[in-house]
């Protein structure tokens, strides 16, 4: 395994991901986590993230010398090199215009890391890049030699050989750096010694096996959303302890068409899983009665969630157990905190504030995992790629994208039309070209002319992005043949729209939802 140092950068996590791809497991610490620590957790290797700081500036963070003491490899990539070269006597100057973006480096003395890894073109020793510093090594220490350059930087790479320590002035964790990827695999498996263990069926034996330990005969509950995470969940728990998992799905008439019906299909029919269905549809819709702002929306289907949930658990007398589908992102700590994000419940669904005081211990088996590492192990637990590859869906569910107050006949509208679009962006292969899309229910009634008469009817928006990581989206430019054969499939199944409108809007300024 390997120990990866984050000071703070926007990318430490894909260098989490691209080592977990090359089979190899590694955790993400802050640079300021108790250093007491690394010795019992025994990495075969260390990285040093890139950080948004000033290695220059007095008070900036620094690695840790238990780092240096573990007698393994280190890499150390942008801040993590600066870091590395100045806390063993070389210099690092700031000043310099800041460099972003590709960029061409030159391998000109190969080292363990870089020799024979070149680009796409066969054509070492240049390597296509992607930088993004500001400051930069410009004196290495003893011991160190330059490896490579660009034109304008004399300085981008450095090693150590002896002491198997490297430095890299570029990013090789993101998709930009041609060969980046080789150049991590090549540091954890060549150089720090690591098998590729870190398989889809070793992590489920692994998990099965820890579950199996923590729980032992142990009842335990899940609430199961028909998301990917609670799903893995379901199937992974369902095959380390079978029948001492009970599921609770609550269908709250929010969710996608048929969905309830889908969950139960899946679970309880094909895999023989356990799992009460509630349906509180008309709990919820009057709950909701009356109620058009967004924020009271989101916390009445919230509470409601954990009130449901929570009677259905006090039916069951031998829970001992709550399982949740917490995964890395949700926990990983953040740079520069002491205290970290220890243990963030999470909010979707939130299961958070529930039963106290039945006194259920958590059990979380995706908590070290990324999402692509959960829908991997989803495929291979024998999820179906449809359902573990879906679009996210966010817990009010239909319930933000029903505008202002939420009604029964609504939901049954907007759940056929999505269902519509989704089906459309399928067979058209836009499906997975796009990273959420859906349909909106606008509670305004434009005229329209069906068949002879007039007709005063809702009205349907479409929303389909392009993002990365939700912060940030582009809507997605979707074929006009495409968007003609969803509205005319909407306006004529379904009794009640008579228009249909594509949402153009980026984000920033608008948010992917719409409420
Ligand atoms: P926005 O609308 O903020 O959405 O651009 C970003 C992502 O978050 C999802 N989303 C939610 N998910 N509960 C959730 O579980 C919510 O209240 C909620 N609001 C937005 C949204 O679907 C998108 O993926």
């Amino acid at each position: 395994k390997i120990l990866i140092l984050d000071f703070g950068a926007q990318y430490t996590q894909l260098i989490a991901r691209r080592i977990r791809e090359a089979g190899v497991y590694c955790e993400i610490w802050a640079w300021d986590h108790n250093p007491a620590d690394i010795a019992a957790y025994a990495p075969k290797g260390i990285i040093l993230s890139g950080g948004p700081e000033s290695t220059t500036e007095a008070g900036s963070p620094r690695a840790p010398q238990e780092v240096f003491a573990q007698n393994v490899p280190v890499l150390g990539i942008c801040y993590g090199m600066q870091t590395m070269a100045m806390q063993f006597g070389g210099l690092v100057e700031s000043g310099h215009h800041r460099e972003f973006g590709a960029a061409v480096v030159n391998v000109d003395r190969p080292c363990a890391l870089l020799e024979g890894i070149n680009d796409a073109t066969g054509q070492p020793p240049r390597l296509n890049v992607w930088m993004s510093h500001g400051d930069r090594v410009t004196r290495v220490p003893d011991g160190f030699t330059v490896t490579a350059s660009t034109d304008t930087v004399p300085i981008v790479a450095m090693a150590d050989e002896r002491r198997r320590y490297y430095g890299v002035q570029f990013h090789p964790e993101v998709t930009h750096t041609q060969s980046g990827e080789a150049l991590l695999a090549r540091f954890v498996k060549d150089i720090c010694g690591c098998r590729a263990l870190w398989t889809a069926a070793n992590i489920i034996d692994d998990q099965i096996a820890r579950v199996r330990a923590q729980v032992g005969d142990d009842e335990v509950l899940l609430g199961l959303s028909g998301g990917v995470d609670s799903s893995v969940v379901a199937a992974l728990l369902h095959k380390a302890i079978g029948d001492k998992l009970t599921c609770v799905f609550v269908d709250t008439g929010l969710l996608r068409w048929q969905e309830g019906d889908q969950v139960m299909a899946m679970f309880a029919e094909h895999m023989g899983v356990k799992v009460i269905r509630v349906n509180a549809a008309e709990r919820y819709f009057a709950a909701l009665k009356g109620v058009d702002e967004p924020e009271a929306k989101r916390k009445i289907i919230g509470r409601l969630f954990v009130e449901i949930f929570e009677e259905e658990s006090a039916k069951l007398s031998n829970v001992k157990w709550l399982a949740q589908g917490t995964i890395y992102p949700d926990v990983i700590e953040s740079a520069g905190s002491k205290t970290g994000k220890a243990h963030v419940i999470k909010s979707h669904h939130n299961v958070g504030g529930l039963p106290e005081h039945m006194k259920l211990g958590l059990v979380e088996p995706l908590r070290e995992l990324f999402k692509d590492e959960v829908r991997r192990i989803g495929v291979e637990l024998g999820l179906p790629p449809h359902m573990v590859y879906r679009h996210p869906f966010p817990g009010p569910g239909l319930g933000v994208r029903i505008l202002g107050e939420v009604k029964a006949e609504y939901a049954e509208l907007l759940a056929k039309a999505d269902a519509i679009f989704i089906d459309e962006l399928r067979k058209s292969g836009w499906y997975d070209k796009t990273s959420q899309a859906f349909a909106v229910f606008l509670p305004v009634k434009s005229v329209g002319v069906v068949g002879d008469a007039r007709a005063y009817e809702w009205v349907i928006a479409l929303r389909a992005v392009e993002t990365v990581d939700f912060m940030t989206a582009h809507w997605a430019h979707l074929p006009y043949e495409l968007l003609g054969t969803v509205s005319n499939r909407i306006i004529n199944e379904l009794k009640g729209v008579s228009r249909v409108v594509y949402d153009i809007s980026g984000k920033p300024p608008a948010t992917i939802e719409w409420e």
